[in-house]
């Protein structure tokens, strides 16, 4: 809660602080990677370039705000949760909270200029700390959890056991830990934050993977599609450096298991909705239940560009064997003859149409893909009456979908 006194500061300023939102965070970067460039090796290079983050960090805390002073319904504890997550994956520390919120006000003061008073300035100082404490709270209860000790660093270095071409862009990679220590098992749906030191000097980069393969088994799999640039956009970092430069016998350092979304919520029907690399979590739900939960019925409704680029394909017979309640429909732009011979799924051409998704009243969803294709899929079984709170999704990269009670 915001002092009575800060509160109505914070009010009365925050529609000058979101006009000029854009202004700030580009001041506040350029500060603190100025005093601090040690930052840049944690920060996506990709994001900055495009914006993304820039947007996600500074938003957070001006939506933050607005919470705070009673004008957004949104529910917070989800946005809290997946921000920590994401954090904690990334190794974040609460002494870094400090260069942060340092450079973040001191931006908001270079930007606004004498409108920002002791008074204006202390009233954003509680927001800020207030949101920060949220954050390093459920941030060292991850750390905790993930079975860190105090001060122990994230990072693990792991050797790449195998290399597994899936489709032209797509490829697997299996992981054991250099250590020989034990593999940590993990929920389906959860990611590892992947550090790599990019060849030209160029630093290290960090970036999340799903966890692809089954939990508890005697290595973890990530499966990364190959980020292509076009149009003068350059080719994706750490995507094009994991397919080109990393091969079987190299050393990734990576995080232990975070994520907040489950792709195995509940005990009754799973829905499981994705779209091109968004498989990816799915496929650990599937390898998943195959173990532990055999006669769970499960609908796979997977899209792509067309079979040749759908990943995993060839494990679907596996899956359906040892799954019998699994029901898959395939949805893609381009359909093929040979598509169409396969036995174990219902293939349809064109985008998914989230009429005719087959739902249970009672099932639990889980959505991976890019943000329009969720917005749809999501927006259409709402309609048909799956309720808010039993849809999950997972974003690949920084955002959230619109909610609604906005
Ligand atoms: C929770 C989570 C799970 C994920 N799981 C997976 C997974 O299982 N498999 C998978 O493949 N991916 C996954 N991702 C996505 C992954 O983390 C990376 O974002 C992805 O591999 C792209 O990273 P990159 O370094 O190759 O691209 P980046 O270098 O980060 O580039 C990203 C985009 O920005 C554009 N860009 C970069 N620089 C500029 C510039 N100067 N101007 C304009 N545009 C620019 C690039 O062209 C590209 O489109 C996941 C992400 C999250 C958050
Ligand atoms: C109150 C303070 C903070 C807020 C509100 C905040 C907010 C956010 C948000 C909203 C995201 C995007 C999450 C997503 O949707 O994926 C994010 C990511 C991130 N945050 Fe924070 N953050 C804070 C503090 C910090 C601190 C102290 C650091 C470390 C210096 C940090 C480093 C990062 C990094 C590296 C990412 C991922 C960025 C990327 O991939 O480019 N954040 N943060």
């Amino acid at each position: 809660m915001l002092t009575e006194s800060s509160a109505a500061v914070v009010t009365a300023t925050l529609p000058a602080v979101q006009a000029h939102g854009e202004a700030i965070t580009h001041r506040f970067y350029r500060r603190m990677f100025d005093a601090h460039p040690e930052l840049l090796d944690l920060f996506n290079r990709g994001n900055q370039a495009t914006g993304a983050q820039q947007a996600a960090l500074a938003g957070a805390v001006v939506a933050y705000a607005g919470h705070l002073t009673g004008g957004s319904k949104v529910p917070w504890g989800p946005i809290l949760d997946r921000i920590a997550h994401k954090h904690a994956s990334l190794g974040i520390t609460a002494t870094q909270y400090t260069i942060v919120g340092r450079h973040l006000l001191a931006a908001v003061g270079e930007v606004l200029g004498d409108a920002v008073t002791p008074a204006v300035a202390a009233a954003w100082d509680e927001v800020y700390w207030l949101l920060a404490c949220e954050l390093i709270a459920r941030e060292a209860r991850l750390y905790t959890l993930a079975g860190l000790a105090e001060g122990e660093s994230v990072w693990r270095d792991w050797r790449v056991a195998d290399k597994v071409r899936e489709t032209p862009d797509v490829v697997s990679f299996a992981v054991v830990p250099v250590d020989g220590g034990a593999v940590p098992t993990f929920t389906p749906g959860q990611y590892t934050s992947v550090a790599v030191d990019l060849d030209g000097g160029r630093g290290q980069q960090i970036r999340q993977y799903s966890l692809s393969g089954r939990p508890g088994a005697d290595h973890w799999r990530i499966t990364v599609k190959r980020v292509r640039g076009t149009d003068g956009v350059p080719d994706g970092m750490v995507s094009t450096f994991l397919h080109q430069q990393v091969t079987v016998g190299d050393t990734l350092r990576l995080s232990p298991p975070f994520g907040e979304v489950s792709a195995v919520a509940g005990s009754g029907p799973l829905l499981l909705v994705s779209a091109g690399i968004g498989l990816t979590p799915a496929m650990a739900a599937l390898e998943h239940l195959a173990a532990t939960e055999p006669q769970r019925p499960v609908t796979l409704v997977h899209a792509d560009r067309a079979g040749t680029a759908h990943a995993f394909r060839g494990e679907l017979p596996r899956l359906h064997a040892a799954l019998p309640n699994l029901r898959t429909t395939l949805w893609y732009e381009e359909v093929s003859d040979a598509d169409l011979a396969g036995p174990t799924a219902e293939v349809a051409g064109g985008l998914v149409d989230p009429e005719l998704i087959p739902v249970s009243p009672d099932a639990h969803v889980h959505l991976c893909g890019p943000l329009p294709f969720m917005n749809v899929v999501r927006g259409g079984l709402l309609r048909r009456g799956v309720p808010v709170e039993r849809i999950a999704y997972e974003v690949f990269g920084p955002g959230m979908l619109r909610d609604e009670r906005a």
